[in-house]
């Protein structure tokens, strides 16, 4: 049976497989396989790989979460936006991100060599975590909380930027993660 004619009979499915329809799903066969032995030797041996874990959460809760690392560890409010609290909580912290339209709420400073778990969730819809200029991209969704130990290895001041569409102001959601 040809790979491109239609077959010349009416149940198909009897007609021996053509030898170039049979190679092109070899072929993918082995391609899938290949990605998908990849795909765990990427998760072991690759150095942009986050191993992040997921729960469920809601906008109350994470947001609480926030407001009492925000509470506890403020240092000063941010020299060129005077509304973000700048938070500088100790070393082994859990740390809460809160996405919304349209910020990145609060800006964190961490100490460079020392482990931080930052949680991500969104207060309203989908927006994308994307962490500048290390090319760090996760989703973040709201009811999700999204944790990555993350130990920020160059001081800096690294910039988050919204990378999924989420309405009139996407391109002014720009946050600030500072590194000592
Ligand atoms: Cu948030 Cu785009």
């Amino acid at each position: 049976m040809s790979a491109i004619l239609p077959p010349a009979e009416r149940v198909w499915w009897n007609q021996p497989i053509d030898k170039l329809e049979f190679t092109w799903i070899a072929i993918s066969l082995v391609w899938a396989l290949t990605m998908f032995v990849m795909m765990i030797w990427w998760h072991l041996k690759g150095d942009q790989n986050l191993a992040n874990e997921t729960y469920r959460t809601t906008p109350d809760v994470y947001m609480s979460k926030a407001q009492a690392v925000v509470d506890k560890y403020t240092v000063r409010t941010d020299a060129t936006d005077q509304q973000t609290p700048v938070v500088a909580p100790p070393a082994g912290s859990d740390i809460y991100l809160v996405a919304r339209l349209w910020s990145w709420w609060p800006i964190y400073e961490l100490e460079h060599g020392k482990t931080y778990k930052l949680h991500l969730s969104s207060m309203d819809y989908m927006h994308g975590f994307s962490l500048q200029p290390q090319n760090i991209n996760i989703e973040v969704h709201p009811k999700y909380d999204h944790v990555i130990k993350i130990t920020p290895n160059l001081a800096g001041t690294y910039s988050i930027v919204c990378n999924e569409y989420c309405g009139i102001n996407h391109h002014t959601m720009a946050g600030r993660i500072y590194v000592k």
